[in-house]
């Protein structure tokens, strides 16, 4: 969590070189299932919610919140706290889908960068599948998103 939000704060330059080439945060301290509430929840509904943005600090709230699911994703790949997230993160279509996942929220941050309106809905497009993909194999039950 803290990791998140200091690469927030270092800014764009920065995120890109934190987001794109490092490798995933170790030891995330705290569960999957919080991950999913407090962070990608929120930072998908932003994306999702695009309106009609139109100076440069309107879409830096997309850039920035495309960021938020790429790192958030990269987090998902070694699991969390929870009691399941171990096995989780072994498992390699767990592995895919983050994968899946941190793609989406890569081409979410470029449209958002170039200030392309028709590429975000398009990033949007891609972004939800893997939620759903993901919950229906991992998380079955749960049918709201
Ligand atoms: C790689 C797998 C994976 C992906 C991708 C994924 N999720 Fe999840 N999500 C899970 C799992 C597993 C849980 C349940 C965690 C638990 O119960 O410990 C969960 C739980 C949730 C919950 C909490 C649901 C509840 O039961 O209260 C929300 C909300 C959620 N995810 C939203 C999203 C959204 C939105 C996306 C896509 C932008 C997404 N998730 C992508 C695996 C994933």
């Amino acid at each position: 969590m803290i990791r998140l939000l200091c690469t927030l704060t270092l800014g764009a330059m920065a995120a890109v070189t934190v987001a794109g080439q490092d490798d995933p945060p170790a030891n995330p301290e705290m569960s999957v299932n919080d991950l999913m509430i407090t962070i990608v929840t929120p930072a998908t509904d932003t994306l999702w919610g695009i309106e009609d943005p139109q100076t440069a600090e309107d879409w830096q709230v997309f850039v920035d919140a495309a960021d938020v699911v790429i790192d958030a994703g990269r987090t998902m790949k070694n699991g969390g706290t929870g009691p399941n997230d171990a096995g989780w993160a072994a498992d390699p279509a767990w592995q895919a889908l983050t994968d899946a996942l941190i793609g989406a929220g890569r081409d979410a941050r470029q449209a958002a960068v170039n200030q392309d309106i028709e590429a975000m809905y398009a990033a949007g497009e891609v972004l939800y599948p893997p939620c759903e993909e993901c919950h229906l194999q991992f998380h079955p039950g749960f049918r709201e998103q």
